[in-house]
């Protein structure tokens, strides 16, 4: 699956309004700081290093953190109306969790945690279009977002910091101690974590379906997409919005990039 130039640029700026939407200074000026900062390595980065799982393709992880946030917030609404105590959590929590729960995606400081294949065996007989940095030291990503954050001090709240740790829920093992719990005064006292968690879900599974299915179903040229973010029903189209978004960029490479998608 391939974004073009002008959904990878508009989905960027939808990034960036999430943040000016949602977070309250200090921490919207240190957001916004540290994603133009990073902006050429988060803009085409995939969110996954194998073609098999969601959104491993240039711009994936950006698509899908937005994703995530969407869903976010529509679940947001519906557990308040399922009668669940939203007001444990705040809005710009939810939404500060969102965006962060993968941030550690993108490796450290230095080094990008994906980068292309150049086995080509792998690449060809195991799907692998990128794979791991072993110039990185391992941590796990939710471990690495929080890393990230307070290195570049960017303070998280309590909430937000067992939102991240445990976004991928009961996949994860080490989530257990937090998640599986049969002690009432050792659960989440906030819901939080557990919508956060279905909106990953959500995210990743939609993006499953609207990669995989029509593969499945022969139309391998044309995948049909089964929903439409409401970005990208008014992401332009037209090559003029293409050389207007690409005329915004200010990298010379990154443009030549985004140019060739
Ligand atoms: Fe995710």
């Amino acid at each position: 699956m391939q974004l073009a130039a002008e959904e990878i640029q508009q989905n960027w700026l939808r990034l960036m309004g999430f943040i000016n939407d949602h977070i309250s200074e200090p921490r919207k000026t240190k957001l916004i700081e540290f994603y133009e900062k990073y902006i050429e390595r988060l803009i085409l980065m995939p969110a996954a290093h194998k073609k098999e799982y969601h959104n491993a393709f240039p711009g994936g992880y950006v698509d899908h953190v937005n994703r995530v946030i969407t869903c976010a917030l529509h679940l947001h609404e519906l557990w308040a109306k399922m009668g669940a105590d939203t007001t444990t959590y705040t809005k710009e929590e939810l939404v500060f969790s969102a965006l962060n729960h993968d941030l550690g995606k993108m490796g450290d400081e230095e080094h990008e945690a994906y980068i292309p294949q150049d086995d080509k065996w792998r690449k060809e007989k195991l799907g692998e279009d990128y794979k791991f940095n072993d110039r990185l030291a391992f941590a796990s990503v939710p471990d690495r977002s929080l890393f990230l954050l307070q290195s570049h001090s960017i303070q998280y709240t309590f909430n937000e910091m067992i939102t991240i740790q445990t976004h991928d829920g009961l996949y994860d093992e080490a989530n257990k101690k937090y998640l599986m719990t049969y002690m009432p005064e050792l659960k989440p006292r906030t819901s939080l974590p557990y919508i956060i968690h279905q909106a990953d879900l959500m995210a990743a599974r939609i993006e499953f379906e609207t990669e995989w299915l029509p593969k499945f179903q022969g139309n391998l040229e044309t995948p049909k997409k089964s929903f439409t973010l409401e970005s990208k029903k008014s992401a332009p189209q037209t090559s003029a919005a293409k050389s207007k978004a690409l005329g915004s960029l200010k990298n010379e490479g990154l443009k030549n990039l985004l140019d060739n998608l």
